[in-house]
């Protein structure tokens, strides 16, 4: 099983504040039978420049490197890249993908989205260099038409829902249509922490399993390895 979301990397945001959280919630997740965890820190619009971005990822990643145990699941670095006007333009971008492959975790803004922001969306999947994933699909869903959703899975844009969603009663009723409908393709924790942003993604699958039955819950596990390998270059 893949995590594709969390905030692992020490000091990097507002995740893992120091290589003992990182640590301990790389147990928790190895725990959870999660064997592949994305380290996808915030790049937020904000951030003066990827290389600065980089040089901060190598420092954090050097830290947890030389403190992980024997076992741990396999880390990918990555980021969760949020949007800002000209993104599609803007130098270094395709160093933010999931290392080894071109998927581009992104984080849209709160809001009904401009038609230029969906542009950029649509440019972004369309272009061939990318393979776009919206980050927690399902916090932007209540603000936008609800017909943008089929033109992004036209264009191949993957749909990462956070596992929690499946837990929180006042949202399990929308993430179970979410996932019969194919609007959800992988899971993420997006864990941040191991006090209010733990990762649940043992439990989330449970509640899958427990509503759709243990297929939903195996087809969800493979699915996630098969993306991966398929974007791995
Ligand atoms: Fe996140």
């Amino acid at each position: 099983m893949v995590d594709f979301h969390t905030h692992i990397l020490p000091g990097m945001d507002d995740g893992a504040a120091t290589v003992a959280d990182s640590l301990a919630m790389l147990e928790r997740l190895r725990d959870q039978g999660v064997d592949t965890v994305c380290l996808t820190s915030h790049f937020l619009k904000e951030e003066p420049s990827v290389e600065d971005f980089l040089r901060r990822r190598a420092a954090a990643w050097d830290a947890l490197r030389a403190a992980l145990p024997e076992k741990h699941p396999r880390l990918l670095l990555g980021a969760e890249v949020q949007y800002r006007p000209g993104l599609d333009e803007m130098p270094g971008l395709h160093q933010l993908c999931l290392q080894h492959t071109n998927v581009l975790l992104l984080e849209m803004l709160f809001h009904p989205w401009r038609r230029e922001e969906i542009d950029t969306v649509f440019r972004l999947a369309e272009g061939g260099e990318y393979t776009v994933m919206l980050a927690h699909v399902e916090r932007y869903m209540p603000l936008q038409r609800p017909s943008v959703w089929q033109q992004l899975a036209d264009r191949g844009v993957i749909f990462q829902s956070n596992a929690e969603i499946f837990l929180l009663p006042a949202m399990r009723g929308v993430a179970l249509t979410m996932l019969r409908s194919g609007y959800i393709h992988v899971l993420g924790t997006d864990t941040h922490n191991l006090r209010l942003r733990a990762p649940r993604m043992d439990a989330a699958l449970d509640l899958i399993a427990r509503e759709m039955g243990d297929g939903a819950r195996r087809a969800m596990r493979q699915r996630s390895d098969d993306y991966l390998a398929m974007w791995t270059i």
